[in-house]
C-alpha cells in the first residue's frame, strides 16, 4: 500500500529575474493574484490535497514569506478590538497550525534539484510532494480539485513517483522539462523518459513537467551527487531520470489550467482567471474587461 503524502516542499529561493523591477525588494512569491500572495495560492492547493507539513526552501531577502505564514499579533489584536471579525477569521483560517511549517535556506542559486536536496533532513525517509510556486492552478470547469490533489490520487493508484504534465505547443517545449509517454491509463500514463529543456525540435512529446510532483525519498541520494545539467544547474529532472531506472514514474494529465506567474503574461492571465473564479469580484471584473475589450 502506498504511504500517505504528509509533507510538501516549496522551493521559494528563486530571484525572480523574469519579473524585475517588481521583484527587486519583494519576493516574487509575495506578488498578489487577486488579494492573496502567489505562495498562499500554492499552499491552499497543498492543504486541499491533504498536506500537513509545509517546507519552504528560502534564500536571502525572502523573510516576508516566513512572516506571512506566522501570526501577526498587533494586526490581529487590532482587528479583534475593532470587531472586524470577518477579516480576523479569514486570517486565522489561512494560518498553518503551530509547528506545521519549516524553513530552510538554499545558500546559493545552484538549481531546482539543489533546492529540493536542501529539504532532505526535514522530509526524512517518506514520499513527499513538491510544488513549484511560480505555477498556480485552477480546477477544470465543474470540478473542484486543483492539480496536487489529482497527483496525490494518482499516487494512491500507481504508487512510485508521479509528475503533473500539461500539453503545450511544440515550439514551447524547449523551455521546460518534457516527458516521453508509455502505457496510457486515461487521465494518467506511464513515463518512459524525461529530458530537461530539450533543444527545439528534439522533444519526445509536447507534455511539459508542469510543477507538481510526488517523489520517493530515494531522490535525495541522487541529488546528493550534485551533477550539473541544463543551464549548468543541478536539475531535479536529471535526478528523476536516474530514479526512473529503479522506480516507476507516472504522469497525470491535469485537465484544469496552470498559470506561470513568473512570466508577465502568465501573471496577468492568472489575475483575470482567479478574479473570474471569485464570487466577490467576478461580475465587476467581467464588466471591466468587457469595457476594455470593446
Ligand atoms: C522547472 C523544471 C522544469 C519544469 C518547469 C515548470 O524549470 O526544471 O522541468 O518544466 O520548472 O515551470 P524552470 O522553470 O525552473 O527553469
Amino acid at each position: 500500500m502506498s504511504k500517505r503524502i504528509r509533507k510538501a516542499v516549496f522551493p521559494v529561493a528563486g530571484l525572480g529575474t523574469r519579473f524585475l523591477p517588481a521583484t527587486k525588494a519583494v519576493p516574487k512569491e509575495m506578488l498578489t493574484v487577486v488579494d492573496r500572495p502567489v505562495v498562499q495560492h500554492v499552499v491552499d492547493e497543498a492543504r486541499e490535497a491533504g498536506i500537513e507539513h509545509f517546507v519552504f526552501v528560502t534564500g536571502r531577502g525572502k523573510g516576508t514569506i516566513e512572516d506571512h505564514f506566522d501570526m501577526a499579533y498587533e494586526l490581529e489584536d487590532t482587528l479583534r478590538r475593532r470587531n472586524k471579525s470577518k477579516e480576523y477569521e479569514a486570517l486565522m483560517s489561512d494560518l498553518p497550525a503551530a509547528g506545521a511549517t519549516s524553513f530552510t535556506r538554499q545558500q546559493a542559486p545552484l538549481g531546482l534539484g539543489h533546492a529540493i536536496w536542501c529539504a532532505r533532513e526535514i522530509i526524512g525517509d517518506e514520499p513527499f510532494a513538491v510544488l513549484l510556486p511560480d505555477m498556480i492552478t485552477l480546477p477544470a470547469k465543474g470540478k473542484t480539485q486543483r492539480c496536487l490533489a489529482e497527483v496525490v490520487a494518482a499516487y494512491e493508484k500507481h504508487g512510485g513517483n508521479i509528475i503533473a504534465v500539461e500539453e503545450v505547443k511544440p515550439e514551447e517545449t524547449h523551455q521546460y522539462g518534457i516527458v516521453a509517454c508509455g502505457k496510457d491509463y486515461g487521465s494518467t500514463f506511464e513515463i518512459t523518459g524525461m529530458v530537461e529543456k530539450p533543444p527545439q525540435g528534439t522533444a519526445p512529446s509536447n507534455f511539459i513537467i508542469s510543477g507538481r510532483y510526488v517523489l520517493e525519498p530515494e531522490i535525495f541520494a541522487l541529488l546528493e551527487r550534485h551533477e550539473k545539467g541544463a543551464g549548468g544547474e543541478i536539475q531535479l529532472t536529471d535526478a528523476m531520470i536516474h530514479l526512473a531506472k529503479t522506480s516507476p514514474f507516472h504522469a497525470v494529465r491535469f485537465d484544469g489550467r496552470t498559470y506561470d506567474t513568473g512570466s508577465k503574461l502568465g501573471f496577468l492571465a492568472a489575475n483575470v482567471a482567479f478574479g473570474l473564479a471569485r464570487p466577490d469580484v467576478a461580475d465587476g471584473l467581467r464588466a471591466e474587461l468587457k469595457k476594455l475589450l470593446d
